[in-house]
């Protein structure tokens, strides 16, 4: 279950519906799908490529109905634990506040990461995701990722394009 801290005031937010409303209210879609159907053969661990295409086909039908509701066209798994290769090069990427001028969407699978946000009006929030959690950064959306001090996340990537997601960097 998501947990958000408004960066200024230090107020937070765990409920729900009140996650929701929050996210809806500052422009970033949030849902929750939930991990029921999660292999358990396949938690808390960097995945194989094989290993990752069967994590995608155990959420399809969230997935399908993505491409259909907003055009993506590819999805893709991502994992980061702390024997990734290159985890602090990979991280220092996001790091730092940037936009993409493609949607970033994330279905966090196992593990933790927060998302830093910053809506036109109002103060920032720090979106700390938790697995079943789902979110949609609008493209143009300035924000930044961390992870969590355990530095341990499997998340579903979804894209119109990959190639269209790099990092431009704002103040
Ligand atoms: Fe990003």
């Amino acid at each position: 279950m998501a947990k958000l801290t408004f960066r200024n005031s230090k107020r937070t937010v765990t409920d729900r519906a009140e996650v929701a409303k929050t996210m809806k209210s500052i422009g970033v879609i949030y849902e929750v799908w939930g991990t029921e159907r999660l292999p358990k053969s396949l938690s808390n661990r960097n995945l194989s490529d094989s290993e990752k295409q069967e994590l995608l086909k155990a959420f399809d039908p969230e997935i399908k109905r993505l491409y259909k509701e907003r055009g993506y066209q590819t999805a893709d798994v991502v994992t980061l634990y702390p024997d990734t290769p290159n985890l602090d090069v990979m991280l220092a990427k996001f790091d730092k506040k940037h936009i993409h001028t493609d949607d970033e969407v994330r279905f966090i699978v196992q593990g933790r990461g927060v998302f830093t946000l910053y809506p036109e009006k109002g103060e920032p929030i720090d979106a700390e995701l938790a697995p079943g959690d789902f979110i949609t950064v609008p493209g143009n959306y300035k924000h930044l990722f961390t992870l969590c001090d355990d530095r341990q996340i499997t998340a579903i990537r979804i894209f119109t394009d990959p190639a269209g997601w790099v990092a431009h960097y704002r103040d």
